[in-house]
């Protein structure tokens, strides 16, 4: 077993580190037995991430003589919404909780928003720890503070800004992700690269397949690096006012893919920005920012792994020139004007304030066509 990685959150007063190493379930107490305001903790988890892993942090916990209970919830995304809400925060009232007990939250990106959010209100605000179990969590949505949960006017419309104590992010846990959702949080990997790291961009070239294949030395390399790269930008712009929305490249489109397949699970959010990046690098193309090579370069690394690059609908043609629609009804959007985060090459990522619609929807229309 190697060292750990450290990567501080800057946030001054709310500053916390990112942990990133195998064997951190296992070793949870010594690492948050200093933080913790009480020796008491509440582990939120579900039901397939507590069978696998819920044991083995509460006898963490214990060995450290905190006093640790466990509250499991469904897997999936609809646990994500304000009835699992309510649940959650009687739950967590029915158990007694003071404001110097912490929540701790076990799996994947469902669990961390929905336990970060019933955090951030119960008892107006307790301490709050993520121990992230899938790639997409570890590298993206258990570090920068974002939680919340959906509601049927669509994802993540409810929410709050509530920064974790500390992230736990152990390399370990991802050997039994299954390999879909682990390819899908790899897509999110690959986005820090696009956006302002093109040496990291080389080197998933050339080690993506060992981060896969469960290297644990490459994958706490790639955890970190993306975690680092999250983190700087966090702390140069924790809500969002500006270059945060790079951390959304891929985005416009992937939630608008997602939205067109029904979030069912027939397409996962990591493959939506795999496509989604794809995409926006095709955009910056044809606008001629972008050198072509580097289109063919993204298209080529993402589908040597495994992941998709050309857009579907389950409608077809009419599915993809409709996207555009969805496109208009996402949440970024500023005045009528979508923003696209775009490319100036590899690395080079850039926020297009003055992208003409009518350009995606010729993009779209070639897309349909092919
Ligand atoms: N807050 C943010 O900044 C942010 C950023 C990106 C995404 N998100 C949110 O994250 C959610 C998606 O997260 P996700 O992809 O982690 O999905 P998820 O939490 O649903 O996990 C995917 C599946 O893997 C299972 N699982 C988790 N860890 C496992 C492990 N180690 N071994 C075996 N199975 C395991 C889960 O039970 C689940 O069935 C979405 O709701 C999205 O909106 C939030
Ligand atoms: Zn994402």
């Amino acid at each position: 077993m190697t060292a750990p990685e450290r990567i501080t959150v800057d946030l001054g007063g709310r500053s916390y580190d990112v942990v990133v190493g195998s064997g951190l379930v296992d070793d949870a107490g010594r690492h948050l037995g200093p933080l913790l305001r009480q020796p008491r903790a509440i582990v939120v988890t579900d039901e397939t991430v507590g069978a696998l892993y819920g044991d083995r942090l509460e006898t963490a916990l214990a060995r450290a003589a905190i006093d640790g209970s466990t509250i499991v919830v469904p897997s999936g995304e609809r646990t994500k919404d304000l009835d699992h809400l309510e649940r959650l925060v009687e739950d967590l009232l029915d158990r007694r909780i003071e404001r110097s007990t912490t929540v701790i939250a076990l799996g994947g990106g469902v669990v961390g928003d929905l336990a970060g959010f019933a955090a951030s209100i119960v008892l107006r605000g307790v301490d709050f720890v993520q121990v992230p179990t899938t790639l997409l969590a570890q590298v993206d949505s258990s570090v920068g503070g974002k939680t919340g949960i959906n509601t049927r006017h669509g994802k993540n419309l409810v929410g709050a800004f509530h920064q974790p104590r500390c992230v736990l992010a152990d390399t370990g846990v991802l050997d039994t992700l299954p390999r879909r959702e682990l390819l899908a949080g790899y897509a999110e990997v690959v986005k820090y690269g696009l956006i302002d790291d093109p040496e990291f961009f080389d080197w998933l070239c050339d080690h993506g397949p060992d981060v896969l294949a469960g290297d644990q030395r490459a994958r706490c390399h790639a955890i970190a690096t993306s975690c680092r790269a999250k983190a700087r930008i966090v702390a140069a712009d924790e809500r969002e006012a500006g270059q945060r929305a790079l951390l959304n490249l891929g985005h416009t489109f992937a939630h608008a893919l997602e939205a067109d397949a029904g979030y069912g699970g027939s397409l996962l959010h990591g493959e939506a920005v795999a496509i989604g990046m794809v995409m926006a690098c095709d955009l910056s193309v044809r606008r001629g920012h972008c050198p072509p090579e580097d289109l063919t370069r993204l298209r080529r690394h993402l589908s040597a792994v495994g992941l998709p690059t050309e857009p579907t609908s389950p409608r077809g043609k009419a599915g993809l020139s409709a996207l555009i629609d969805h496109m208009r009804n996402d949440k970024k959007v500023v005045g009528g004007r979508v923003a696209f985060v775009l490319v100036n090459g590899i690395g080079k990522a850039f926020l297009a304030r003055d992208v003409d619609l009518a350009e995606v929807e010729a993009l779209l229309a070639g897309a349909a066509a092919a």
